[in-house]
C-alpha cells in the first residue's frame, strides 16, 4: 500500500461509540430486486455479500417503512414481522465480514410508483405534483403522519430483532421526510409546515420515535443515522441557509452520524452564506465535533477519497464505484489502485454480481454509471 492511503485504513469511533474498522463507507443504493413477498432475495443477499468485507460500514438500500411508501419494484419492505428472518440472514451476512450493517429506512411518499400503491394515488406533505413523476400526491391527515411516524419506528424495531448494527433514516433524495422538509412539496399551514421551523417538525419527529424504539429494545450502542440533501434547484426548494439551520438542529440530536447525499463531493452551493467552499466543507463546519460526518459524491479514486478525509470529513462513501468494483480497498491495499474499474463494462453482471433488476436500472439510465461495451 502507498504510504498516504493509511488514512483510508485506519478505524474510526463513530459519536456513539460504535467502532468502524475503516473510513470507507458503502452507500445505499436501492437494488430493485427483492423477494416477490417483499423479503430479501437470494440475488440480493449474494450482491451484498460480495462486497461486505471491504467497508467499515455498509448501508443497505432503502426499505419502505409503510405500505403506502413502497417506492420502487422490488424494493424490500420493512412494515411486516415476516421478513425478519431473511433480515436476519442480511445483517450477519453483512456483519460476520467485520462492516457493520446498518438499514436505510425510507419512505417514498409523492415519489412511489403508483401501480405499486392500493389506491394508485401516493402521498405526501402537501397536493404539489412530483417534478419527477407529474404526478399529484394527496395530502396526508395529522393521523396519517403520526402513523407513518410510528412506522418508522416499529421498522427500526424489525432492523434491532433482525441484528442490524444499526439504521439510517433517509431524509434524502425527494422522498417523504425530504418532502416535509421542503417548501416547494410542503406548503402546510398546521403544525407540520409553514415555517422553515415547522418544516422540520416531521424529521424532527422521526428521529424522535427512532431514538424512542432504540432505547426500548437496545441502547446506545445502536447506531442511527440521518441522510439529508442540502439544496434543491427548484423555486421554492430547499436553499443552502434552510439546510445550515436544519443541520445545526439536526447535530444536536445525539444522532451517531449525518450523510450528506451529493452526487459531486467537490460541488460547491448554489446559494447561500458559505459560496467559497465545498457543500461537504460548509456542513463540516457548521456539524463541528458534534456529531460524525459521512461525505460521497463521484468518488472514485483513492486519491479523491482521501481528499475528503484531508479535509477533516472523517468517512467517505462510495455508491456506483462500489458496484463497479467490489475489491476497491483490497486493490489500494495491495497498490494497485491502477486497476481500479471506474467504468461498467457490459458483460460483467455476473462478475460483479449485480442483481438482475439493479443492473436493468444502472445499465439503461442513461449518464448513471459510464457504461462500456466490454471488458
Ligand atoms: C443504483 C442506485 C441506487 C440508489 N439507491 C439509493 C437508496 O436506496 N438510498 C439512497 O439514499 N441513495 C441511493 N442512491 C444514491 C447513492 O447512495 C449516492 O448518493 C449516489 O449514487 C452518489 O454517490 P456515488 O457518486 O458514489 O455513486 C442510489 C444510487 C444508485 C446508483
Amino acid at each position: 500500500m502507498k504510504k498516504q492511503y493509511k488514512l483510508l485504513f485506519e478505524p474510526y469511533i463513530l459519536a456513539n461509540g460504535a467502532e468502524l474498522k475503516n473510513r470507507y463507507v458503502i452507500a445505499p443504493m436501492t437494488t430493485y430486486s427483492g423477494a416477490p413477498d417483499g423479503s430479501v432475495s437470494d440475488q440480493e443477499m449474494d450482491y451484498y455479500n460480495r462486497r461486505a468485507a471491504e467497508p467499515g460500514m455498509f448501508i443497505t438500500a432503502c426499505i419502505a417503512v409503510s405500505k403506502n411508501g413502497l417506492c420502487f419494484p422490488g424494493q424490500f419492505i420493512g412494515y411486516r414481522d415476516d421478513i425478519i428472518p431473511r433480515l436476519r440472514e442480511l445483517a450477519q451476512t453483512i456483519k460476520q465480514q467485520g462492516a457493520k450493517a446498518i438499514l436505510q429506512i425510507q419512505h417514498g411518499g409523492r415519489e412511489c410508483q403508483t401501480d405499486l400503491l392500493e389506491d394508485g394515488t401516493p402521498v405526501s406533505a402537501s397536493a404539489v405534483p412530483s417534478p419527477n413523476t407529474g404526478v399529484t400526491p394527496r395530502e396526508l391527515s395529522n393521523d396519517e403522519i403520526e402513523q407513518i411516524i410510528a412506522d418508522f419506528g416499529q421498522t427500526t424495531r424489525r432492523a434491532i430483532e433482525a441484528g442490524f448494527d444499526g439504521v439510517e433514516i433517509h431524509g434524502a433524495n425527494g422522498y417523504l421526510i425530504h418532502q416535509f422538509f421542503s417548501p416547494h412539496s410542503n406548503r402546510r399551514d398546521d403544525r407540520w409546515g409553514g415555517s422553515l421551523e415547522k418544516r422540520m417538525a416531521f424529521p424532527l419527529a422521526v428521529i424522535e420515535e427512532v431514538k424512542r424504539i432504540r432505547d426500548l429494545y437496545s441502547d446506545q450502542s445502536f447506531i442511527i443515522g440521518y441522510r439529508f440533501s442540502p439544496e434543491e434547484a427548484s423555486e421554492p426548494g430547499i436553499r443552502m441557509d434552510d439546510t445550515y439551520t436544519f443541520v445545526d438542529k439536526l447535530a444536536n440530536q445525539g444522532l451517531a452520524y449525518l450523510h450528506a447525499s451529493l452526487m459531486d463531493v467537490e460541488s460547491k452551493p448554489r446559494s447561500g452564506s458559505r459560496m467559497n467552499v465545498t457543500r461537504a466543507e460548509a456542513l463540516r463546519d457548521v456539524i463541528g465535533d458534534r456529531t460524525s460526518f459521512i461525505a460521497l459524491g463521484s468518488i472514485h479514486t483513492p486519491d479523491e477519497a482521501l481528499a475528503v478525509l484531508e479535509k477533516g470529513i472523517p468517512l467517505f462513501a462510495l455508491g456506483r464505484e462500489a458496484l463497479m468494483e467490489p475489491d476497491w480497498l483490497a486493490k489500494v491495499a495491495e497498490g494497485k489502485e491502477d486497476t481500479i474499474r471506474t467504468q461498467l463494462p457490459l458483460d460483467s453482471q455476473e462478475e460483479l454480481i449485480i442483481p438482475d433488476g439493479m443492473w436493468h436500472a444502472i445499465t439503461s439510465r442513461k449518464g448513471w454509471l459510464p457504461v462500456v461495451d466490454a471488458k
